[in-house]
């Protein structure tokens, strides 16, 4: 029998509670991952996540969905993470860019044993009340009799640093666009994160004819990736005011640097450290055009054992941008296929992005690959 959700709230994680919430997810993203990591291997990157730049001074946090009454249980019933991070908004009325906050959720998990009694939905619903800034939620009605007490926002010693703030959140669904789109912030099953172009564009290296690379071409390791994002970050502010102008919404995005772009990377560290070819480089730019052509990648091992790369930035003629990919450096490191996700006319049915914002016009969210 479910607990009723007034005795339920949503806290932020003791640390005890964090390891146990990474025990329970081996099963689900640990054992699976590229070909299989031991609980060991997986307990140390989920520590070594805390310390990278994404995530460390109160970047992430983890939450927990626990009984009010014994709110540092190791039994609690569901949990998920967020990570602060710095974003853009052009509102509408204004047409200039300015600095807000968003949040990247991930990993929600509710164990086994507890599915399917509507905890993981009551958590996402109260991850609102937790994340959106205070100005937005005084705007609308917390149901008490239903959910009892509003959740706090974050124990006294992180008080300000995690959640109260965000303009918009945003997540990638593996379980189809319905269930987040459900969880808003009210007992209406309606007004939760909204999937917003899930395309995909994708190449098979196996396909392609093109077996030389012109010296037109400049490979960018893990620390030429990062410099780039710097970069790239300020030119994305600008051309998200020149898409503003267009536009008959807010529009807002999430910034590659600070370590987010990096993330992506390191998280699949374990699994491209297995390639034959370990690969040396994460992007590729053109000589002269520079930032004007430029993607940059990060390498997913899939289910069936293939080596699929993902890009995570692309800027420039996609076409002659992947063919040097392809021809440079997909062959030799066994890649099979190429990823390009925000673009194209396929939609996808996993990895789904979702969006909520909070303030009251119409917004959409830019720059929605990976
Ligand atoms: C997805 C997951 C978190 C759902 O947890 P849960 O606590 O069982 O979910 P709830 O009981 O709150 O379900 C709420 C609703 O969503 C639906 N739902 C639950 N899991 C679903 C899934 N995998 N796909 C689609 N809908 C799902 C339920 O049917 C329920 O609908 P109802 O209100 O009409 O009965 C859980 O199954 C899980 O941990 N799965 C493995 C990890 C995972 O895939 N996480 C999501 C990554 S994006």
């Amino acid at each position: 029998m479910s607990i009723p959700l007034s005795n339920l709230t949503l806290s932020p994680a003791t640390p005890a509670q964090i390891l146990e919430s990474h025990r329970r997810t081996y099963e689900e993203w640990g054992i699976s991952f590229a070909g299989g990591m031991s609980m060991e291997q997986y307990l140390e990157r989920e520590k070594r996540t805390k310390e990278l730049e994404c995530a460390r001074d109160g970047k992430m946090q983890v939450w927990v969905l626990v009984k009010r009454d014994d709110p540092d249980s190791l039994d609690f019933l569901c949990s998920c993470e967020t990570f602060k991070r710095e974003a853009w908004v052009v509102h509408q009325t204004s047409g200039k860019g300015q600095p807000c906050t968003g949040y990247g959720i991930a990993s929600v998990f509710t164990p086994v044993r507890n599915r399917g009694k509507g905890y993981a939905k009551h958590m996402m619903r109260l991850l609102h009340w937790v994340l959106a800034k205070r100005e937005y939620l005084d705007q609308l009605e917390w149901p008490s009799e239903e959910w009892g007490e509003k959740p706090i926002v974050s124990r006294t010693e992180q008080e300000g640093s995690h959640g109260g703030d965000a303009l918009f959140s945003a997540l990638w669904s593996d379980v189809g666009p319905e269930f987040y789109a459900r969880c808003g912030t009210g007992i209406r099953e309606e007004g939760g994160w909204q999937v917003q172009d899930p395309h995909i564009l994708i190449w098979n290296v196996g396909d392609a004819h093109s077996s030389t690379v012109s010296g037109e071409w400049e490979w960018l390791n893990e620390q030429e990736v990062h410099d780039l994002w710097k970069e790239e970050s300020e030119r994305m502010k600008l051309e998200l005011e020149e898409r503003a102008r267009e536009s008959q919404t807010s529009i807002c995005t999430f910034l590659p640097d600070n370590g987010v772009a990096d993330f992506l990377i390191d998280r699949k560290r374990m699994g491209w450290m297995r390639m034959e070819h370990v690969p040396e480089y994460w992007g590729i730019r053109h000589s002269t055009a520079r930032l004007d052509q430029f993607a940059t990648w990060t390498i997913e091992r899939r289910k069936d054992g293939s080596w699929v790369m993902v890009i995570t930035r692309l800027r420039g003629d996609a076409e002659a941008i992947i063919q040097a990919i392809i021809a440079g450096f997909a062959k030799k490191h066994g890649v099979s296929a190429i990823e390009c996700w925000g673009v194209g006319d396929t939609e996808r049915d996993d990895h789904l992005p979702c969006f909520k914002w909070y303030g009251p016009e119409r917004s959409t969210l830019c720059f929605n690959e990976k």
